[in-house]
């Protein structure tokens, strides 16, 4: 069979990328990240909307000029149904199946999540199935099952607040700016994590759950401001370690349960929070320790990217598991 080139396409949230693949091989992986939102303090939907239209064109060029591709080479187009901003889906709903039409080649759908999930395919050493997988993104945190590269199992996820809304939060109650994950990461290499201690949850099973740190984390800083209005500019460093420290221990314990309780000791992460530097060093660690085989996506592939969605489209392809053009944006779904 000749290869298989594929377009794909990602716009669920604030990051336009466009990729270009040639079977799993990434030619090119171009993103444009949205800063408008940062001066806002999260993302603004409309203002999401309204920047994809903008950068659509603009970005998928960029990827084809980057691949040498031209647009009568593709064979299809992949691009995130679900989940996500509805009105940021759309954009790379629409482009995808216009230009299809035109094209006159097939679309495929790729759920956002299942995409993090086979980032970590993107590079050799692949881990092999079934593989276990902490995908902890802006608006999620699981731990899944990957079978086959269409075939998942979801075992375990958060209750309330994700893992990145976890940092994103706690940063901005610590003054900083948005995305705050970044800055904690940032500033947690200054510092020392067992200066302070906030409340892990007591969550049976392996679901998560963020709330209930993030109050003590507010209670703490209000009950230190009323005594020292400069608490948290000289603490910052240390301050940050913490949070980090705590929620990478979150994270961590539960991954320790799922690998005890499925006894796959393939263990991969992914999503935004991946790129983050102590649970990169708690999964290295914690794998030598317990004899797993880890896996982390290259830091482009672990924020929101077009290549994801393009792995997982060539995937889909081989299963001629292609999307009808009347199928909708959904901002909510599960694989
Ligand atoms: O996967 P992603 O790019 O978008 C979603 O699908 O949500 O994840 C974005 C999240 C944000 O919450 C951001 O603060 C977090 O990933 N993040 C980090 C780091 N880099 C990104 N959190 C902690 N440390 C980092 N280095
Ligand atoms: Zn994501």
């Amino acid at each position: 069979m000749p290869p298989i080139k594929l377009l794909a396409i990602e716009s669920s949230c604030d990051e336009t990328s466009a990729a270009v693949l040639n079977n799993e091989l990434v030619l090119s992986n171009e993103t444009y990240t949205q800063a408008v939102h940062e001066q806002y303090g999260g993302v603004v939907p409309e203002a999401a909307s309204r920047l994809h239209i903008k950068n659509i064109v603009p970005v998928v060029d960029a990827a084809l000029k980057k691949a040498n591709t031209q647009l009568e080479d593709l064979d299809a187009i992949a691009y995130t149904q679900s989940p996500g901003l509805m009105g940021s889906l759309l954009v790379g709903v629409h482009f995808a199946k216009g230009l299809s039409q035109v094209l006159n080649i097939p679309t495929i759908a790729v759920q956002h999540l299942h995409a993090h999930v086979l980032s970590n395919l993107i590079k050799e050493p692949r881990p092999p199935f079934p593989f276990l997988c902490l995908t902890v993104s802006g608006g999620h945190t699981q731990i899944i099952i990957c079978k086959s590269p269409t075939d998942l199992e979801l075992i375990g996820q958060t209750l309330d607040d994700a893992a990145g809304e976890a940092f994103d939060k706690t940063a901005k109650l610590l003054g900083l700016d948005y995305p705050g994950g970044p800055l904690v990461d940032k500033y947690a290499r200054e510092g020392d994590h067992t200066i302070f201690t906030f409340n892990k949850p007591k969550i049976d099973g392996l679901d998560f759950s963020f709330s209930g740190f993030k109050t003590s984390v507010l209670y703490f800083l209000q009950k230190e401001m009323r005594k020292d209005q400069q608490f948290i500019i000289d603490n910052r460093n240390d301050l940050c370690a913490s949070v980090q420290h705590t929620i990478v221990e979150i994270l961590m314990e539960k991954l320790v349960k799922a690998v005890k309780e499925t006894g796959i000791k393939h263990v991969c992460i992914a999503g935004g929070v991946s790129a983050n530097s102590g649970l990169r060093t708690a999964l290295q660690i914690e794998g030598e320790k317990r004899d797993w085989t880890t896996y982390i996506p290259n830091f482009e592939y672990c924020t929101d990217n077009a290549a994801m969605i393009g792995i997982t489209g060539y995937y889909k392809f081989l299963e001629k598991d292609f999307a009808c053009l009347d199928l909708a944006a959904s901002p909510r779904s599960n694989f």
